[in-house]
This record gives structure tokens, sequence and C-alpha cells, in this order.
């Protein structure tokens, strides 16, 4: 896919979801794959879900970039991730069976943290204490989140002495010395908050770690000068966001968020790379706003509109199989996730979705509970949940869209939908998708397919 755009296409790229995730990333770096010879992975863990449909074959991700299905490119997971080795090795080996190479094209950084069985209890066992009638004497504090183990892994990784690194896993006898410590602590909280009565065995848990580690074992490497080595062998790298900016521990709506950096600001630290490297920034965001969990969502439509997206959208999520909950797009959070992510330019993913709806809203600015109106995102749930959505309405199309070969041929409202975004983000809507396939998809205002054969 090229395009033609002001941004340096010269300099390494990134992809990142501007809104609550399941922006429809793994598609777009799919297809922006082909133009870069590395992609990595600077964040999360297998709470991310990349759904790649390749002709019949769909494929879901959850820690492999989706870059492994090409085979010629090197694909990375960066030390800001977190590593759940059994996940890991299972989607290693479903890839196998389905005889896509796995092998030295994936590399591991020794420095990446490890989920460990402990941490998805943890996880668990919070989420039910949050949510249990006990807690809800002061609200309902659960998160909802995927279980993952994603939240006690990083919590690990911030105490420093009770993380494990994938290095780790590759010592043995230093990995079950560390787990003696470490089991007999979390046994501990986990008795606490009511969910183990027999402790955890650090032998078991270092003997079948010790193992994973050995499997793991020809794929771990320094990441950070793996990478730097392929800059000045002049590869172009292409950096993964997992999750989106929303979601994002600093820059989200906190609490209700992940615990990684998932903005683009997330590179730096969980790659080793310095954001000066990346020179185009493309910000992933669907024609709607969809979210999975807990946490404030202005535009939120609990009503038929919303059904209506959520089924027409398949709305549901890859990782956990949960409804998503849907709304109209929310341009105040894009706007902001453009300016933190330095979005150089968009993909509108699922517009699709939006044909044969009579008028569609855009949210534009809040109305605060003081009566004022602002224009400016508000990162923090309690402050944000109060405020009431200011709409633009715009009228709607009927045709279906999947196969418009041109931005110019889409419906006249479509294509001001498409203008409207642009104003009010300030950046190029430079990719449009219109359905599941590679082709279904308008690439600097023409369809993919056309651009492959030029
Ligand atoms: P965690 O990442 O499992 O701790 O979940 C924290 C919050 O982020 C929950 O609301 C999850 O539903 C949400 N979340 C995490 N990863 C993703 C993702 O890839 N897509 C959408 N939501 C996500």
């Amino acid at each position: 896919m090229t395009t033609g755009h002001s941004a340096n296409r010269t300099a390494h790229t990134a992809v990142v979801g501007l809104q609550w995730g399941d922006e429809g990333k793994g598609k777009i770096v799919d297809l922006l794959t082909s133009e870069h010879d590395v992609i990595v992975r600077y964040n999360g863990g297998a709470n991310a879900g990349h759904t790649v449909q390749v002709g019949d074959e769909r494929y879901a991700l959850h820690l492999i970039p989706s870059g492994i299905l090409y085979g010629d490119k090197t694909c990375v997971i960066g030390n800001g991730v977190v590593v759940d080795p059994e996940k890991l090795l299972q989607e290693i080996d479903a890839l196998r069976t389905r005889g896509i190479r796995v092998g030295d094209n994936l590399r591991i950084s020794d420095r990446a943290h490890v989920v460990m069985p402990y941490h998805k209890e943890q996880d668990a066992a919070l989420e039910e204490y949050l949510g249990s009638k006990t807690a809800h004497a002061q609200g309902n504090l659960a998160i909802g989140t995927t279980r993952r183990g994603i939240g006690p892994a990083y919590a690990d990784k911030i105490r420093r002495s009770t993380a494990i690194r994938v290095g780790d896993l590759l010592d043995a006898d230093y990995l079950r010395s560390r787990l003696h410590v470490i089991c007999t602590l979390r046994t501990a909280e986990l008795e606490a908050l009511g969910v183990r009565t027999a402790p955890l065995d650090p032998d078991a848990l270092a003997t079948r770690y010790a193992e994973f580690g050995e499997r793991l074992r020809p794929h771990v490497d320094d990441s950070v000068y793996a990478l730097h080595d392929a800059m000045r062998a002049g590869k172009r790298i292409l950096f993964e966001g997992a999750n989106a900016s929303l979601l994002d521990i600093d820059h989200g709506t906190f609490p209700y968020v992940t615990s990684s950096n998932c903005s683009t600001l997330g590179i730096p630290s969980g790659t080793g790379v310095p954001g000066s490297a990346i020179g185009r920034v493309l910000g992933i965001m669907k024609a709607y706003s969809t979210r999975v969990g807990a946490g404030p969502f202005p535009t939120e439509l609990a009503n038929e509109l919303g059904n209506q997206i959520r089924e027409r959208g398949r709305e549901y999520g890859t990782t956990t199989g949960r409804p998503r909950r849907c709304g109209w797009l929310d341009l105040v959070a894009v706007r902001y996730s453009v300016m933190v992510c330095g979005a150089t330019g968009i993909a509108c993913t699922l517009l699709d979705v939006l044909s044969g709806f009579e008028e569609i809203k855009l949210c534009v600015g809040y109305r605060l509970p003081n009566g004022t109106t602002t224009d400016r995102f508000i990162p923090d749930a309690h402050r944000l949940e109060g405020v009431t959505p200011i709409y633009e309405t715009m009228p709607g199309w009927s045709a279906e869209i999947r196969d418009a070969s041109d931005r110019s041929t889409l419906p006249q409202a479509a294509q001001r939908y498409l203008a409207r975004i642009e104003e009010i983000t300030g950046v190029p809507v430079e990719v449009v998708s219109l359905g599941p396939e590679r082709t279904q998809t308008l690439v600097d205002g023409r369809r993919a397919v056309a651009l492959a054969t030029a």
C-alpha cells in the first residue's frame, strides 16, 4: 500500500487505535506490512486480539504480530509487552499447524515480563471482589478486565522484586529461586482475597515455566539491539499498538484503562527505539465507537440503534466474546488521541456498518454538569461520566458501499462524513475500510487492489 500525503514515508511507521480498542487494526497492519520489514509489538499482552482475514482464512492473533502470516517479515515482541508463554506457545503451534512458518522470524525480548498463572488468578479474584456486593457499598469498582493477568503482571514489573522476565525462563535455577520467594508472598495475597486454599507450588511452576523457556529459547533475543541493527541495515519498521489510546494507563479514561502505554508514547519505552525514528503514525478509528468492559462512554447508545450497530458490525470481543457497547463517533475523543499519538493520518474502518441509518450523529463537544461546554477530552473516568455529548447530525446513506472503487463514488453523505472527520481532527483520512476483505479498502481514495497492481 503506498500513499502520498505529507508525513515522512521513508521513516518507520506506527499504527495505533484511537478509541477504546477493536478498531480493526489487524487489517490495516496487514495492509501496511508489505511496505515494512520488521513488525513490532510494544505493549499489552494476550488481552489484545487482532483478526486478519486472508481469503477464506480468518486468523485471530493475540501476542504475535500479524506480519507472521507473510513468512518473510521479522516479528518482534518488544520489552514493553507482557508475555503469557503458554498462550504464546499455543499461538505458535496453531500457526504452524496451518502451515505458517514460525522460526527465526519471531523474536521475543528477553526483557519482556512474563504473565504467570497466579497473575490470572489475581486478576479474576480482584475483579470478583471489586464487583461483589461487599465492594458495591463503595460502588462497583470492577474494571471489566479480560482476566488475562495483564494488570497484575505489570504491577509486578513496577514492583520489580516480584517480577519474572522472559530471560529468567532460560535459567531454571534462577527461576526456581525467585519463585520460592514470590510464591510465598503471592499465596498470602491470594488467600487474603479469599480465593486460594492450597499454597502455590514453586517447584512445579519452575519446572513448567523452564520448559516453556526452553521451547521459546530460539526466539529470545536482545530486541533493542536487534531493532537498532535492523534500522542501521535500512530495514523499515512497523510498530503495532495493541489495545488503544483511550485505554492508555496515563492518557486514557483512568482507572478504566489497561496497564500499559498503548498510545504511541509507549513505543520508545516498550521497544528501546526513540520516538524521533517514527515518521508516520496512522491512527485507526471506527466510523462509530465501541467499548468492552466498564468505564465512561459519553456517546453510548444503550438502545435499538446501538443494537443495530452491534449486529451489523459483529461487535463481539475477539478475546473474550463479550458483546461490545456501541455508540456514535466521539470526535472529541478521537481528536485528543490524534494529538497524544501524533497521528499523521487516519484509517477509518467499518464505514459500511453505518449504511442504512437515516441520520448519523457526530459528537463534537461535551456539556459539563455545571452547564458549560468544552471540546476537550477528559481523560478521567469520574469527571467524564458526568458529561453529555453535543452532537452534529448528518444525513445517512442507504446504499451498500462495500464494493466502492473510489472515495468519489461513495454516496455524497458518506463523503461528507469523512470530510467532517478530517476537518475536526485536522488530519487526512488516508484509508477507508469498507469490509473485512483486503480488497474492500480505499487507500488515498482508491481501492487497495488497484494500487497493488498499479
Ligand atoms: P485488561 O487489559 O485485561 O486489564 O483490561 C482493562 C480494560 O481494557 C478492560 O475494559 C478491557 O475490556 C479493555 N481492553 C484491554 N485490551 C483490549 C483490547 O485489545 N480491545 C478492547 N478492549 C481492551
